[in-house]
């Protein structure tokens, strides 16, 4: 059962997108296991992206993601990652389709609403950043009826 990292990031927390990014990932199937609120200081947040650290948009980048709180998740079920990312788009909104968070709600690369763990190895670097006291276990009674052999 794999887990991806999403968050949504200042602008769709401004823009009030929180309860439409949560519903689309409750309603493709996924289970919630951790959930919070943060308004991330630039340290930490110079952490989740420090593969990123370099490139010039870097600077711009974390001032964004530190002007105002973000909602932190864990998502988990079939294909987290990499079906998480296609229900995110694309980096850049504009090359995003139709359909996918960022298609739908955003326009530029530095204002794109929302984050995706792009591998598994980067999901779990990722959740062990933003809540280092855990996920919540929890049994979901729709799981039968989303994931065959569960
Ligand atoms: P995340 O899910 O946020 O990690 O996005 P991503 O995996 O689609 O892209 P990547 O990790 O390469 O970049 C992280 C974030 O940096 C992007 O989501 C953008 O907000 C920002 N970013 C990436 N490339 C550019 C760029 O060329 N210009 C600007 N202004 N921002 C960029
Ligand atoms: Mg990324």
């Amino acid at each position: 059962n794999e887990r991806t990292y999403i968050m949504i990031k200042p602008d769709g927390v401004q823009r009030n997108l929180v309860g439409k990014i949560i519903a689309r990932f409750e309603e493709r199937g996924y289970k919630l296991i951790a959930l919070k609120l943060v308004h991330a200081t630039p340290e930490h947040l110079e952490k989740h992206y420090e593969d990123l650290k370099g490139k010039g948009f870097f600077p711009g980048l974390i001032k964004y993601m530190a002007s105002g709180p973000v909602v932190a998740m864990v998502w988990q079920g079939l294909d987290a990652v990499k079906t998480g990312r296609v229900m995110l788009g694309a980096t850049n909104p504009l090359a995003s389709p139709i359909g996918s968070i960022r298609g739908d709600y955003a326009l530029s690369v530095g204002r794109n609403i929302c984050h995706g763990s792009d591998s598994v190895e980067s999901a779990e670097k990722e959740i062990a950043l933003w809540f280092p006291e855990g996920i919540v276990q929890w049994t979901s009674e729709l799981e039968p009826w989303v994931l065959e052999n569960n």
